[in-house]
């Protein structure tokens, strides 16, 4: 690829900001991140690239037609990776429309900028980050696969399967080059914390309760966020126009399972008596609809990008958890919005 200008959305969130830094350590593109800060996005996360010569950071909507518009044509952007979105799901039990907002009508906003400036021209790439969660819900066998149904059961994936639906349409009817991921559950540093891994993690060394829901039964297929981030960078670059690839860890864990792993490695990495961690386990209502299980057969992107993940789950557990702790004021200040609100003053009048 030549020179891009490359539109990442929702950037200084969790993978935006992985995704962000790779891309300017590894490409020469010029890298504008959009992103409105919600509760769930912190300059901090990008604080290593904000003097970076080749990125800007914007903040703003991507439900703002007249911000796209004028980002577009004053960047002369080539490529969105989209990611911003709301990304709860026990949140989007609780305010369905502020997902049909975010995820369905600024996908639609962004999309229709793309379509304006970008012409018909297919050199012009638009990538939409989803997740399985689209496929619905899995018995004790079996993986979703790129063909698999759509099945959303929840208001996110529901809002999600229709921001899918919209750039294949998009493609369909207008022509343009698209390609959409799935990926499973990321785990990793800047994640967060009501998420299950970093709400634990947080819990656990104030030695509060770690709510499990009901039995703690449901799988979900955990990936790196870093290895996660090098998928999308392969599926950006290399993934065929209108294709869409899985992207998975191959690494399925039971909630309660993977709670009890992560009591044992809290418990030493924290030196505390074995055991200690896992008293704090306390099983609690579960989520409406709950889906059972996730699993990513990941073979389409193995055998066409020659990608795989590579961290194993005890491995990223461990160095989850360790950035954690090495973060305190990071997790402080992500809770009470103190951040935000630093980076705010100094970023209003770029
Ligand atoms: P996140 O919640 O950590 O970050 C989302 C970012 O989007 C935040 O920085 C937020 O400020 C920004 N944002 C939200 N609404 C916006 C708006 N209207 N305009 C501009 N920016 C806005 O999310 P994440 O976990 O990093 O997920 C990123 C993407 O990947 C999402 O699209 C999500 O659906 C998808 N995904 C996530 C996972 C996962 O396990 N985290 C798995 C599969 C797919
Ligand atoms: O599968 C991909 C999806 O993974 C992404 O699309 C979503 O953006 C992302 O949030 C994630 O969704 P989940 O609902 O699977 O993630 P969460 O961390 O909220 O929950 C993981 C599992 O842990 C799930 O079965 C619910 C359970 N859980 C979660 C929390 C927050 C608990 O038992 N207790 C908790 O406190």
């Amino acid at each position: 690829m030549s020179k891009r200008t490359v539109l990442i959305t929702g950037g200084a969130g969790f993978i935006g900001s992985h995704l962000v830094k790779r891309f300017l350590k590894s490409h020469a593109h010029r890298i504008v991140t959009l992103d409105k800060l919600t509760y769930a996005g912190h300059l901090g996360n990008l604080s290593d690239v904000l003097e970076n010569e080749n990125h800007r950071f914007v903040k703003g909507d991507i439900c703002d037609a007249s911000l796209l518009d004028r980002l577009f044509a004053e960047e002369n952007i080539s490529d969105v990776i989209h990611l911003a979105a709301e990304s709860h799901v026990d949140r989007s039990i609780e305010s369905p429309l502020d997902f049909v907002q975010t995820n369905v009508l600024g996908t639609v906003s962004l999309l229709n900028a793309a379509k304006k400036h970008w012409n018909g021209d297919r050199n012009k790439r638009f990538h939409h980050v989803s997740t399985d969660e689209v496929f619905g819900s899995l018995g004790e066998e079996g993986a979703f696969h790129e063909h698999t149904n759509y099945d959303p059961r929840s208001p996110y994936s529901a809002s999600k399967a229709s921001s899918d639906h919209f750039v294949r349409a998009y493609a369909h009817t207008y022509g343009m080059n698209v390609v959409i991921s799935n990926c499973s559950n990321n785990y990793g540093p800047n994640q967060f914390p009501e998420k299950l891994i970093p709400l634990m993690i947080n819990n656990i060394v104030k030695h509060h309760p770690l709510p499990v829901y009901g039995e703690g039964l449901n799988v979900r297929d955990w990936l790196w966020v870093e290895d996660h981030a090098e998928a999308l960078d392969l599926v950006f670059h290399q993934g065929t126009a209108g294709e869409s690839y899985n992207i998975g860890g191959n690494e399925e864990w039971k909630n309660i399972d993977l709670v009890h792993a992560l009591c044992e490695q809290m418990d030493q990495i924290l030196e505390r008596p074995a055991g200690s961690s896992a008293s704090l386990i306390t099983h609690v209502k579960d989520r409406a609809g709950h889906d059972l299980r996730y699993a990513i057969d990941a073979s389409k992107i193995k055998k066409e990008l020659h990608w795989e993940a590579k961290m194993s789950f005890e491995n990223g557990l461990r160095a989850t958890a360790l950035w954690y702790l090495e973060n305190d004021q990071w997790m402080e200040s992500v809770m009470d919005g103190s951040y935000r609100d630093y980076y705010e003053r100094q970023y209003q009048n770029r």
